[in-house]
């Protein structure tokens, strides 16, 4: 059980264990603690106690076990650095310190909106940002452990309750809370459609899960099977697809919030449950990791599930192609022609570049529903680890309105964007000796841009269009964020998908 948090209302603090947050002023080269909003029994201890322990930066965590303060039993301290410097993100990272690395063993955890808020300009931001990280970094994959699951410990997992003294708080925590607890929670659902093995994820279980995520919610799941995709003329789809024995499945979302008017924005993410490479067979070493290559599909599904639960208005479809690559009898072979849903001929050069196929006939169909724009995302290729590492995401877009709503999105968010090139010479790349186009080019460099550039040729004239390509950000970049697992699915972009389609203006 992930962490849940609540608003409550008193006047008075107590519980298991108090959390209040401090930041620090520099004053002649040195550092006075600031201890806004602490109750004052606290606050007195604190000055007595933190001395050279404690110096309040960022992330910092003071824990006083059994100090039976104020009707608390435990009392943290955690610390947000220079009160000046406070953002979104500075306090999204102590709440994932908080989750994920302090190991507190306790279920009942209060704050106080007063202190919480103490140093964030946006109180509601700051309450948004304290939810997302304490939900986030509260994640742990171990379903698959016989022995030693952290929810034997803690089986309710830890309840955290902001106490708010009057309406006016309450009212701000209440929509901050909700909003920043269902995204945290998408969040995490993509991770563990992600962090689970290609045997236990595969495409008819990724489109049942997604079936029961949408249950309660107006979204409206329709799925295809082989046969219909088929039918529906996506060569390129059921050509990899058909390597496999595990059937393949196109899913689709629908959600059409109230009030929503206009075009409906579409996402296409790849959900490729397990990439051997097919023929083209990858190496060995490594080759587990392939099970988060439905990475983008994941985060497609999760931003639906979102903007479903949070009502938001607009009307968004989204359309995910789940299908393994491998290599039985019927496995593309290199070379192998193959025809996408809008006519043009693919010469499979390499049967390892196959997220570029699966995704075409997805890029067509969504092209068909007029849209307002088209985002995708996809575990696409290695090459993006080498240009951007795994601190940004690439992006590749040729519409300045979509790079301008890109940008917003992600900085509104705190998320790491770069843009990356995608121009009419790595296009020309792309062109087959035999087909119309080749799925791998053979000039060097710029993997990542000829990926994209094979995948424009599929998105409809004129509609603004972006391709994010999350192969270096998907997974295992927990080392720089507290709040995402050292190892496994990360969840990137979704916080800055769902804010995407709420903020794009027609
Ligand atoms: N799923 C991989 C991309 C990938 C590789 C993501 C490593 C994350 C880590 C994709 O299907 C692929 O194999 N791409 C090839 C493309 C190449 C054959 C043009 C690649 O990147 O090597
Ligand atoms: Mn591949
Ligand atoms: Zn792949």
């Amino acid at each position: 059980m992930s962490t849940k948090v609540t608003v409550g209302t008193s006047t008075k603090l107590s519980g298991e264990t108090g959390l209040f947050f401090t930041a620090y002023k520099t004053n002649k080269n040195k550092k006075d603690v600031l201890l806004k909003g602490l109750p004052k029994a606290i606050a007195d201890k604190v000055k007595s106690l933190y001395g050279d322990d404690f110096k309040s930066e960022a992330s910092e965590t003071f824990v006083m076990r059994a100090a039976n303060l104020e009707g608390f039993r435990n009392i943290v301290l955690c610390g947000l650095g220079n009160a000046s410097a406070v953002t979104g993100e500075t306090v999204r990272r102590a709440a994932g310190t908080l989750s994920r690395d302090l190991n507190l063993k306790t279920k009942s955890v209060s704050t106080n909106f007063e202190n919480l808020t103490a140093f964030n300009r946006d109180k509601a931001l700051g309450v948004m940002s304290f939810t997302e990280g304490s939900v986030l970094g509260s994640y742990k994959f171990d379903e698959l452990k016989s022995k030693n699951k952290s929810e034997d410990k803690n089986p309710e997992g830890t309840n955290i309750t902001i106490v708010c003294k009057n309406k006016t708080e309450q009212s701000v925590a209440d929509k901050a809370v909700m909003r920043a607890q269902t995204i945290a929670e998408a969040i995490n659902f993509a991770r563990y459609l992600g962090d689970m093995p290609g045997n236990l994820m595969t495409p008819a279980i990724l489109a049942s899960e997604t079936v029961k995520a949408a249950k309660g919610t107006s979204l409206k799941v329709t799925v295809w099977d082989q046969a219909r995709c088929e039918k529906e003329k996506m060569g390129n789809f059921v050509g990899v697809a058909k390597g496999s024995n595990e059937p393949c499945k196109f899913i689709i979302m629908e959600y059409k919030g109230t009030g929503a008017k206009g075009k409906p924005v579409c996402f296409v993410g790849k959900g490729l449950t397990f990439d051997s490479g097919g023929v083209s067979i990858k190496p060995s070493a490594g080759m587990e990791e392939m099970k988060y290559d439905m990475c983008g599909g994941a985060g497609v599904i999760a931003t639906m599930v979102a903007l479903a639960k949070l009502k938001s208005k607009v009307h968004a479809i989204a359309f995910v192609p789940a299908t393994e690559n491998m290599q039985n009898g019927w496995a593309n072979k290199p070379g192998d022609v193959t025809t996408a849903r809008n006519g043009k001929t693919t010469e499979v050069n390499n049967t390892d570049a196959e997220g570029r196929l699966i995704l075409s006939d997805a890029l067509v169909i969504a092209s068909e529903h007029n849209p307002a724009f088209i985002v995708d995302a996809a575990t696409l290729t290695g090459a993006m680890q080498i240009a951007l590492g795994d601190m940004h995401t690439g992006y590749f877009t040729t519409s300045n309105k979509m790079k301008k709503a890109v940008e917003a999105a992600a900085q509104a968010t705190d998320e790491s964007v770069w843009q990356m090139p995608l121009v009419k010479e790595h296009m020309d790349d792309m062109k087959g000796t035999y087909a119309d186009l080749s799925n791998i080019a053979y000039t060097k460099g710029a993997g990542s841009a000829k990926g994209a550039a094979y995948l424009a040729e599929f998105v409809g004239e004129g509609i603004p269009w972006a391709h994010f390509d999350i192969a270096a950000t998907a997974w295992n970049i927990g080392s720089r964020y507290s709040y995402v697992p050292k190892k496994g699915a990360s969840g990137v972009m979704i916080r800055t998908f769902i804010n995407l389609a709420e903020n794009w203006k027609a």
